[in-house]
């Protein structure tokens, strides 16, 4: 048990060594055993926790009932999915691997056990990475969480590794995306925050103080940026992929903002915009709010950085005017310069006083008008609400919040000035 003998300190950085080498669990080399190799009643499938044992062991029971990831397989055959699939001639959704590399655990044959399901969906080796090395010494007495890393299990505990394979599928990577085709046959559009989608998922797990000798702790307010620094550099890393730079007439739709297109025409929006970012009137914008939310970010916290970026925000949109191959240089500066804030955000730790500046500075910029696209919008009111439990002052803020969600709820009925009044509301109730 070197782990437990280690400070917290080093344990984090050890932990995070670690886990920079890990692949994710759907490219590692390990063996798939399936999620009934996991649901055993006396292993992570009892009815209640178990008081004795250092984890819940009833996280297939969460995972079945409450986490849609368990019914990821399932939707594929739903009338939605048989609408996608017959509009993009597919055969079957269920059967068709653009679809199984999101909703399922769709690892190569030669690396899926004997209880391996493709039905499970999501199942727990899709997160945790295949088991074929750490089933058995897993349970053992004396394993440690280094143990099992060491044998492939996938470091979902690390905020930059975990906002990665979350992101694979709520964003997408170079192999794998739900490309604007996917969209206009039905597809939802995708949109993710780290922290509170690891709140919603729900938690199988319970962050108490046997939890934090064995793993590292990672605050909200970490998790969040994580979440947002990861989005911001995959975003990069795709709009150089094939998927963006392919010879085509018309780009890939789906890196830009929906609603630049998807509004009615009599609904006239443009305004000339200090910000970053500034087009003209007809442009299609790029989606770019994980980089604006992380700009805001570090402007509030007086970083050297966020002047850079803002200039690389403007940079892109400009380049967005003139060619892919201009945008591809563009997003490979703006990668390189986010990389050094993935350890230096997500390492930092805030007071409640930077805390409280972060709640104040978004909402204020959301406040002037600072966040006029539907992306951006959304994860400031996401973030938001994370620094609210955070500063626990959520329940006093309760109605505030509630009126400014209703601007959001429904994209297609959003608007920009409404959404600017309420966080107005909101500000003078701060
Ligand atoms: C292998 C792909 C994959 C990975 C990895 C993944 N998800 Fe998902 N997630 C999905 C799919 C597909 C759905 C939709 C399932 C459905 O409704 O059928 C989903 C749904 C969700 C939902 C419910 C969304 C809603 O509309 O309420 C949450 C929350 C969520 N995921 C959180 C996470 C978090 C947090 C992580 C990382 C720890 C993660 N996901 C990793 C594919 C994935
Ligand atoms: C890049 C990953 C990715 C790909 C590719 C993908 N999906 Fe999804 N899909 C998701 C995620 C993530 C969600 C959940 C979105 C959310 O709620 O935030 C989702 C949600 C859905 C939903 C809505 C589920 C619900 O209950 O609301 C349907 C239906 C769906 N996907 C069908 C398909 C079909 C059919 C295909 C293949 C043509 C496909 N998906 C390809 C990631 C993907
Ligand atoms: C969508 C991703 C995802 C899926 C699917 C998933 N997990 Fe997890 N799991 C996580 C995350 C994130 C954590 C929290 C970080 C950590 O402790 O590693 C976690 C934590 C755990 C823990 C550690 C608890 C602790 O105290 O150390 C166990 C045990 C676990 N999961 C078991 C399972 C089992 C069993 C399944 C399948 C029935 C499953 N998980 C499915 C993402 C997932
Ligand atoms: C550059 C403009 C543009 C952008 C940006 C764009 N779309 Fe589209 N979208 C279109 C066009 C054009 C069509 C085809 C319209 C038609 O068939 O009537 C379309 C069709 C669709 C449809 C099907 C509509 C129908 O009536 O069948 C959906 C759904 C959709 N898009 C969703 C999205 C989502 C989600 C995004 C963002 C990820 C997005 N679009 C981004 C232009 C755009």
């Amino acid at each position: 048990m070197v782990c437990r003998k280690l400070s917290a300190a080093w344990l984090f950085l050890l932990c995070c060594a670690l886990a920079q080498a890990a692949p994710l669990p759907e490219t590692g080399a390990n063996v798939h055993q399936g999620v009934a190799s996991c649901s055993n009643s006396v292993c992570h499938g009892k009815v209640s926790p178990d008081p004795q044992s250092p984890v819940l062991l009833n996280e297939y029971r969460t995972w079945l009932r409450e986490d849609y990831h368990s019914r990821a397989y399932k939707t594929l055959s739903n009338p939605q999915s048989q609408r996608i699939a017959q509009k993009l001639g597919l055969e079957s959704a269920h059967t068709a691997k653009i679809c199984l590399d999101c909703h399922a655990d769709n690892v190569a044959a030669p690396r899926r056990g004997a209880r391996f399901d493709i039905s499970d969906g999501v199942g727990c080796e899709a997160c945790h990475g295949g088991s074929g090395q750490w089933l058995e010494s897993h349970a053992e007495a004396g394993t440690s969480h280094a143990d099992n890393l060491a044998r492939g299990m996938y470091p979902t505990e690390a905020p930059l590794q975990r906002a990665r394979l979350c992101l694979s599928c709520h964003l997408g990577t170079t192999g794998k995306f739900a490309t604007h085709e996917i969209m206009g046959a039905g597809h939802p559009r995708l949109a993710f925050d780290l922290e509170v989608f690891t709140e919603n998922q729900p938690r199988h797990y319970k962050v108490d103080a046997d939890y934090r000798e064995r793993k590292p702790y990672i605050a909200s307010v970490n998790m969040w940026l994580a979440g947002l620094v990861v989005s911001g550099m995959q975003t990069m890393e795709l709009l150089q992929a094939d998927w963006f730079t392919r010879e085509s007439l018309v780009p890939e739709l789906s890196f830009y903002q929906c609603h630049a297109c998807h509004h009615p025409m009599d609904e006239l929006r443009w305004q000339a915009e200090g910000g970053a970012g500034a087009l003209p009137p007809g442009a299609v914008r790029l989606n770019d709010a994980s980089l604006v939310i992380l700009q805001s970010v570090l402007d509030i916290l007086g970083s050297d950085a966020a002047a850079g970026l803002r200039g690389g925000i403007a940079a892109l949109h400009t380049a967005s005017l003139r060619d892919r191959p201009a945008v591809t240089a563009q997003a490979a500066q703006i990668h390189d310069l986010l990389a050094p804030l993935e350890d230096e955000l997500v390492g930092q730790s805030f007071s409640s006083q930077e805390k409280s500046a972060l709640r104040r500075g978004l909402v204020q910029r959301a406040a002037s008008g600072q966040y006029r696209h539907f992306t951006a919008a959304e994860q400031a009111f996401l973030a938001v609400e994370t620094l609210n439990i955070v500063l626990d002052d959520a329940t006093r803020l309760d109605a505030a919040m509630d009126a400014w969600f209703a601007t959001v709820e429904d994209e297609n009925d959003f608007a920009p000035l409404q959404y600017a009044e309420f966080a107005r509301r909101l500000q003078a109730a701060l």
